[in-house]
């Protein structure tokens, strides 16, 4: 993979690198387009990382797809797949591993501890196979968006992270390779995190920008969703994952929760 990129640099084209876990939905392709579009050539990698799953967590029966996603990366224009197995990213005696101090720590960093370390890990052996290169990522996972772009900085990756926009069923659900483990109940359930963020959108529209406030109304809508236990839901500056007294435009307002067995989360951007 290596040098194939490398080759590919010499032959003059900006290389667009898109990672993932597979099991690819829509979301995954709308970032393939858009380095599509936007480098000469996309490559793709698919490699679930055990690293960034916690003891109890869903590494075994994260849903694998290989097939399907070879046939979708390539109808989209991606020309080199990086697939790894986990002893080769992982060998025996590989002891070394990135972290990024606090802002690692907040969010889905505090839910899971480790859990970044374990992604910062895998990208950076990720950016030291492919190169330089566009990287592109899901505004999705706002918190790995922010530890990503704070990775790339202190570590001076030659990487230009490139955010894509969150990609929704028509009910509005984010796209997540884990909806596939929500029953037809809890796919019903799961819209109480889009509802959530809806209403606290509106009420920042119509001026309310207390987030102490915002929380609280926002946890009126959850009571009523019993089946739902809310991990977090936070009102936040985008990079640093600090928590904000009162909004203002670029405000990460994040919500994670359980439906069920299946830990979902979502987000958006105020302004
Ligand atoms: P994965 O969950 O497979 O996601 C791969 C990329 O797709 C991420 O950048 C994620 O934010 C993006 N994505 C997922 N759902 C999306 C949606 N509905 N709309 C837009 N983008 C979406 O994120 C990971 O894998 C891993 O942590 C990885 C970065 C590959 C490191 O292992």
């Amino acid at each position: 993979m290596q040098a194939v990129c490398r080759e590919l640099r010499d032959d003059g084209y900006v290389v667009g690198f898109v990672p993932t876990m597979g099991a690819l939905h829509e979301g995954h392709l709308s970032l393939a387009r858009r380095a599509r579009m936007e480098c000469g050539v996309v490559v793709a990698s698919i490699f679930v990382n055990p690293l960034q799953f916690g003891p109890g967590e869903d590494f075994t029966r994260y849903p694998r797809t290989f097939e399907e996603d070879c046939r979708r990366l390539e109808s989209e224009g991606v020309v080199v797949l990086f697939a790894p197995e986990a002893g080769e990213m992982y060998p025996a005696g590989a002891v070394t591993t990135v972290t990024v101090a606090g802002v690692g720590d907040r969010l889905d960093g505090a839910s899971r501890p480790g859990h970044f370390t374990g992604v910062t890990t895998v990208v950076t052996k990720l950016f030291h196979v492919v190169g330089r290169c566009r990287a592109y990522f899901g505004q999705k996972d706002a918190a790995q968006v922010a530890v990503l772009q704070r990775m790339v900085k202190d570590l001076n990756f030659d990487v230009e992270l490139v955010v894509c926009a969150i990609v929704r069923d028509v009910d509005g659900l984010a796209l997540s390779s884990r909806n596939k483990y929500l029953s037809a109940t809890e796919r019903g359930d799961a819209l109480v995190l889009h509802r959530v963020l809806r209403q606290v959108e509106a009420r920042i529209a119509a001026g309310e920008r207390r987030s102490a406030v915002l929380i609280e109304e926002a946890r009126q809508v959850l009571d009523g969703a019993a089946r739902v236990r809310l991990d977090y839901l936070a009102v936040v500056d985008a990079s640093t994952l600090l928590p904000m007294e009162t909004t203002e435009e670029g405000t990460l307002v994040a919500i994670a929760a359980w439906v069920g067995s299946t830990r979902l989360i979502d987000n958006f951007v105020v302004g």
